[in-house]
């Protein structure tokens, strides 16, 4: 089916009528790019609330999966007349997003992004198709029809994680009158809402949760310590050439596995930064995917060396401590910080594991440092633009110093405030990952 034109976007001029077709299907390719940009900054609010690791996993994923199709979007959008050159999220797309942000529990609010939202973009997708034409606009057609098989394994992978419940329900039939309100996406009218409609974020717009949630798993401070019967990583251990390469081995995927963390607060910057450049979010995207897949590193390798991943304390003080700064101080902490400072002790852990002859390991703990460099070059790239999203103005290296203090003066107030929730005996620790080899 070959697009038709609407009122609205005729063009009055001999050249504008010339590329009309052209220019129709640049402004459905536009909407396409603002709905993925919308999904990117909005799911990634989920992440933090979600408990299942799993099921953190796989939302980085889909964010990753959006920003590339974003990215192929505007690139093939930019080839045709009329798609724009700003990055801008219209406010009505984002106002119906941010809405998807505000459900009252976990479960909700999976349900209203994978229920109402991303069935709205695959929706917007299937139409593009229909709408184009086949031969003129091929280029397109081959990005729409693999997003589209994106969207659908997507939401078969979703599947699972999906509940029902009358209010889930109600949740979802709340975001379909709100997502109305952007029209159908075959360009058909705007459902009106009703007159009772009330949006929530008109009474308390979006803010974070001062804690991640990572039920049904045990939680605590913080997985480090130099006490053996504190914590499963005993920091001297991995240093020391004494230490049994395999009990290295077990503490570098703990210390994998937490970078759950990394990916709990990453996500939160997205929201925070909604006027960055599209390229920023594509690259805090794959930082986040990247974070989410060294997770899964340790959460996958963990159980294969006999730890039992319920008696794993999963470490909460980073989130709960950046959260409490702003946006740029919380991305200058973990890459100027956390990522730079991170590569002498993964070197030293890399050469020790190698004595282990254990192939995959070592594929992990290589893919792991070459994504960690790429984090410290985003770091360079990225922080003098967040900064400047935020307000501040004074050199980076400067503002870094700041940082740091800041962090630890923020360490102080909402550091250490998780207690153990098992108890010694039941908690995996240095002890007792060192007894499985003694
Ligand atoms: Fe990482
Ligand atoms: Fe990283």
């Amino acid at each position: 089916m070959v697009a038709t034109q609407t009122p609205s976007q005729k063009s009055t001029s001999k050249a504008g009528l010339r590329t009309a077709a052209v220019q129709q299907m640049a402004g459905l390719q536009r909407l396409l790019f603002e709905l993925e940009r919308a999904f990117i900054a909005s799911a990634t609010t989920a992440v933090p609330r979600v408990g299942e690791p799993e099921l953190k996993y796989l939302i980085c994923q889909h964010v990753w999966e959006s920003a590339s199709h974003g990215r192929f979007l505007r690139e093939r959008g930019r080839e045709m007349t009329g798609f724009g050159k700003s990055d801008t999220i219209r406010p009505e797309i984002w106002r119906a997003f941010h809405e998807a942000t505000l459900a009252s529990d976990p479960d909700a609010l999976v349900a209203g992004f994978y229920r109402v939202i991303k069935p709205y973009i695959l929706d917007s997708y299937r139409h593009y198709l229909e709408a184009t034409h086949h031969l003129a606009d091929w280029p397109s057609r081959r990005l729409v029809e693999e997003f589209i098989g994106d969207e659908e394994r997507a939401q078969t992978e979703i599947e699972p994680w999906l509940k029902t419940s009358p209010e889930i329900e109600a949740w979802c039939s709340h975001l379909t009158l709100t997502v109305g309100t952007l029209g159908r996406p075959d360009g058909q009218a705007v459902t009106p809402l009703p007159t009772d409609f009330v949006w929530l974020q008109s009474e308390q717009p979006y803010s974070h949760p001062d804690t991640c949630n990572r039920a049904p798993y045990p939680v605590c401070s913080s997985v480090f310590s130099e006490d053996p019967k504190e914590t499963p990583i005993v920091r001297a251990w991995l240093e020391d050439p004494n230490t049994d390469a395999r009990i290295i081995r077990v503490l570098i995927y703990v210390w994998l596995m937490m970078e759950l963390d990394a990916v709990d607060y990453l996500s939160t910057v997205f929201i925070d930064t909604l006027e960055a450049p599209f390229d920023l979010h594509h690259d805090l995207a794959r930082h986040l995917w990247d974070e989410s897949r060294h997770s899964q590193f340790g959460f996958r390798q963990l159980p294969k060396h006999g730890v039992d991943l319920m008696t794993l304390e999963h470490s909460l003080d980073l989130y709960n401590i950046l959260v409490q700064m702003p946006p740029a101080e919380r991305y200058a902490m973990m890459t100027m910080e956390f990522e730079a400072g991170s590569f002498p002790t993964k070197a030293l852990i890399m050469d020790r594991v190698r004595e282990l002859n254990d192939f995959e390991a070592d594929t992990l703990l290589a893919f792991d440092r070459n994504d960690e460099q790429n984090h410290v070059r985003y770091g360079h790239q990225w922080l003098p633009e967040i900064m400047k999203l935020c307000g501040h103005t004074e050199p980076v290296e400067e503002f870094v110093k700041a940082t740091q203090a800041n962090f630890a003066k923020m360490a102080e107030i909402h550091g250490g405030k998780t207690p153990h929730q098992l108890s010694p005996e039941q908690r995996l620790t240095g002890e007792k990952i060192a007894a499985m080899f003694a």
